[in-house]
């Protein structure tokens, strides 16, 4: 899907008269958000996408907080704008709506002063080419801003916002199929997850444990005032508070990562899948890209064998050349030791006949446990992905199986809430193979964090610092 946008008499326009100074720069910004959103909400497009094919419309701190705020919020603030409108807005003025959810949300969320946001509102008007709509905008956004203000007293006076409202304000920034789902499939937890849903995710740093000692990377983060909480891994914390990863102490030299606790626990879990005296094993990150598992199993290996073999799968060549910049920052692209390979992991020749002691597959999957930190998933997921994901996640298993030696174990991991893309690909996988010569059995999986499934194990982003993910550990076991 196109959108056509009016760029006569401005910024984008280099003929134009009318140039940028430092007061329509945030105009521009407001309509570079304006288009992304156009972009995510009515053409479908994510906001990985948005990064990788409109670097500048996501380039600052402001653009990444209006995106992400609005789109976390999206729901409830299309609610609200609508119901402002005497008529709904025509096709070509979707721009405008799209202005009005932005200024919509700084009146809701920020702290920013109400006349600001108001004025530069009004100004993107000029820079959308539709000064015709300053009245309009002015107009509903003080409306929101008297009712924004009429909420913060209520808060104010009262004692501050209570669960039955974060509960209410959380479910109108769901759909009603996704409400249901997390009804349905977790009776218990459910609320708490709309509630963590409409929260900012953490912040939780690998330390690279090949180029630096834990105890000593924590030194220079308290040297440089950084607070943070320690976590059940050695190499893992969670900050206090958000911040550019490129600010942090030695990133440049390396020696830390950005990944979630949830994520860290793949490379230590399949390093205990390891039968104990084995001797440098071969290893399949099966989907790899960008390498948030691969790198942290590569510094796990580091620690414990010499002559490892690891390769890393991807079916996504940009992605895989993104991996390598990745790896080379954290000094391990170079390494003999790590293999690259672009293949798609459902084809029975992706790995030529190379066979795995240990195969780490991180499928493809909905994303439904980092809706916190991908706010967009809330607007684009539909309930019949859960089932093609299925598909997807049932074939790559197959076609890897193969590829497994006897005895050897598979990783199966999602970043999913959703039974449709764990428990049921695993037991359909196990039912399956029951048949053939080379049995899948289940490898009870114990955790620190989450708890057990039928066949797996759960984390939840309700729970305190952890994304919500799936693993289950399988081991092939053949028929006498
Ligand atoms: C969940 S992401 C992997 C994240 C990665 N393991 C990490 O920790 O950073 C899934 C990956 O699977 C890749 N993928 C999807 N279909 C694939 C296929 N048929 N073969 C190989 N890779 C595939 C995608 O390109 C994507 O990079």
């Amino acid at each position: 899907m196109s959108f056509s946008w009016h760029t006569k008499g401005t910024a984008q326009d280099p003929k134009s008269k009318v140039g940028l100074n430092k007061k329509n720069e945030s105009a521009r910004t407001r309509m570079e958000v304006c288009k992304a959103l156009q972009h995510i909400v009515e053409g479908g497009r994510t906001i990985e996408w948005i990064r990788a094919e409109k670097a500048a419309w996501i380039a600052t701190p402001l653009h990444r907080e209006l995106i992400y705020g609005t789109t976390r919020h999206y729901l409830s603030l299309q609610q609200a704008v609508t119901e402002l409108l005497k008529k709904p807005m025509r096709d070509k003025d979707r721009d405008l709506f799209q202005l009005l959810i932005v200024g919509a949300y700084q009146l809701k969320y920020t702290g920013i002063a109400s006349y600001a946001i108001i004025n530069e509102s009004v100004n993107a008007c000029v820079v959308l080419g539709k000064p015709w709509a300053k009245g309009l905008v002015n107009a509903v956004l003080r409306q929101l801003q008297r009712t924004a203000e009429a909420a913060q007293k209520d808060a104010t006076q009262g004692e501050g916002v209570t669960t039955k409202q974060a509960l209410a304000a959380a479910t109108a920034d769901h759909p009603p199929w996704l409400k249901d789902k997390l009804k349905m499939q977790y009776p218990a937890e459910w609320q708490a997850l709309l509630i963590a849903n409409s929260q900012r995710a953490p912040m939780t740093l690998r330390i690279n444990t090949a180029k630096v000692e834990p105890g000593f990377y924590k030194a220079k983060l308290r040297e440089d005032d950084i607070a943070f909480s320690e976590s059940s891994m050695i190499e893992t914390v969670i900050l206090d508070t958000p911040q550019n990863a490129e600010t942090l102490p030695s990133w440049s030299d390396g020696e830390v990562a950005v990944q979630d606790l949830s994520a860290q626990l793949a490379a230590n879990t399949l390093m205990s899948m390891l039968p104990p005296h084995i001797a440098g094993p071969s290893i399949l990150d099966a989907c790899a890209a960008p390498g948030g598992k691969l790198f942290h199993l590569h510094e796990r290996l580091n620690a414990r064998f010499k002559t490892h073999q690891l390769f890393a799968l991807d079916n996504k060549k940009k992605r895989l050349n993104e991996t390598k910049i990745i790896g080379s920052r954290l000094g391990h692209s170079d390494d003999p030791r790590l293999t690259m390979l672009c293949a798609d992991a459902t084809n029975e020749d992706c790995c030529g006949d190379l066979l795995f002691d240990a195969i780490l597959l991180d499928a493809p999957c909905s994303g439904s446990g980092t809706i916190r930190r991908n706010p967009d998933i809330r607007l684009l997921l539909r309930s019949d992905h859960l089932t093609a994901h299925q598909d997807l996640q049932l074939q790559l298993l197959h076609n890897l199986w193969r590829r497994l030696k006897e005895g050897g174990t598979l990783l199966y991991s999602t970043c999913s809430i959703f039974e449709e893309e764990n428990d049921q690909v695993i037991d359909k996988f196990i039912n399956a193979q029951a048949q053939s010569t080379a049995k899948a059995a289940l490898v009870a999986l114990n955790m620190q964090h989450g708890s057990a499934t039928s066949l797996g194990w759960q984390l939840l982003p309700s729970a305190k610092n952890t994304d919500g993910f799936y693993y289950a550990g399988l081991t092939k076991v053949t028929q006498i």
